[in-house]
């Protein structure tokens, strides 16, 4: 069936939160939660192409995330290398085109040669576009701009080609899962005018109805960016 949405949607970004109350909830290891997070990835990602939203950013892991364990951190890199693994075919075939957003400079290079790779499949005809936030800090991300600015009065167009997220329109609808009602640091200039959805479900229970609910509601919404 060929899906439309009654409202132009062009960006829909999903922090996904939960994953280690799913597994602690299940007498389970955190690391558990994650590995389902992760499989829990692919039916949302494809329920929002189905869609045609045609930019999805996940975030995946911040900068703050950095205070885990050691242990967490290296099953969470490990999940990011398998995944990269696999998603070649995935994204040829699809017509995604993959890239990253954060600072990747920790993570071993054998991964971001594979991220430097994946992001030239599709490069300029993807119909569909996955951002995913890795390591990814707003604040850093505003900081870092501020410091490329070289003119005395930058407009907000151009400050926002300085971002990270330059080429890629603000999110109309930013996802919550994990019953937080919060953005942790997560895409702060973009975000002045997202519709914003939080969800009581944990990242890995969070599925395609859920995902149409949150859409559901987006239509709904009256977006008045401070007009009448
Ligand atoms: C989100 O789930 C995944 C990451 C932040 C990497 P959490 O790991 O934060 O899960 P909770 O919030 O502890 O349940
Ligand atoms: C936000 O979740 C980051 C991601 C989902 C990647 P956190 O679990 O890190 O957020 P806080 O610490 O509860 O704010
Ligand atoms: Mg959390």
């Amino acid at each position: 069936m060929d899906k439309v949405l009654p409202k132009n949607i062009s960006h829909v970004a999903i922090i996904m939160d939960g994953n280690g109350r799913w597994a602690k909830n299940k007498n389970l290891d955190r690391s558990k939660g994650h590995k389902k997070g992760l499989d829990n990835i692919i039916p949302i990602v494809q329920e929002l192409i189905d869609w045609k939203i045609k930019h999805i950013t996940l975030f995946a892991f911040s900068t703050e995330n950095n205070n885990r364990p050691y242990d967490e951190k290296k099953h969470l890199i490990s999940l990011l290398e398998n995944a990269l693994n696999n998603i070649a075919k995935k994204t040829d075939e699809n017509n995604i085109n993959l890239s990253f957003i954060g600072n990747l400079k920790h993570l071993p290079k054998k991964i971001t040669s594979k991220i430097e790779k994946l992001n030239e499949i599709n490069k300029n005809d993807a119909s569909n576009k996955l951002i995913i936030a890795w390591n990814y800090s707003g604040r850093t991300d505003i900081l870092e701009a501020i410091n490329k600015i070289n003119d005395k009065n930058i407009t907000e167009e151009k400050f926002a080609d300085l971002l990270m997220t330059k080429n890629i329109p603000d999110p109309d609808l930013i996802i919550r899962t994990g019953n937080q009602i919060r953005l942790s640091n997560f895409m702060l200039w973009q975000s002045a005018y997202s519709e914003l959805y939080f969800s009581t479900k944990l990242w890995p229970d969070f599925n395609t109805k859920d995902l149409n609910d949150a859409l559901n509601q987006f239509m709904k919404r009256k977006r008045n960016y401070g007009a009448v």
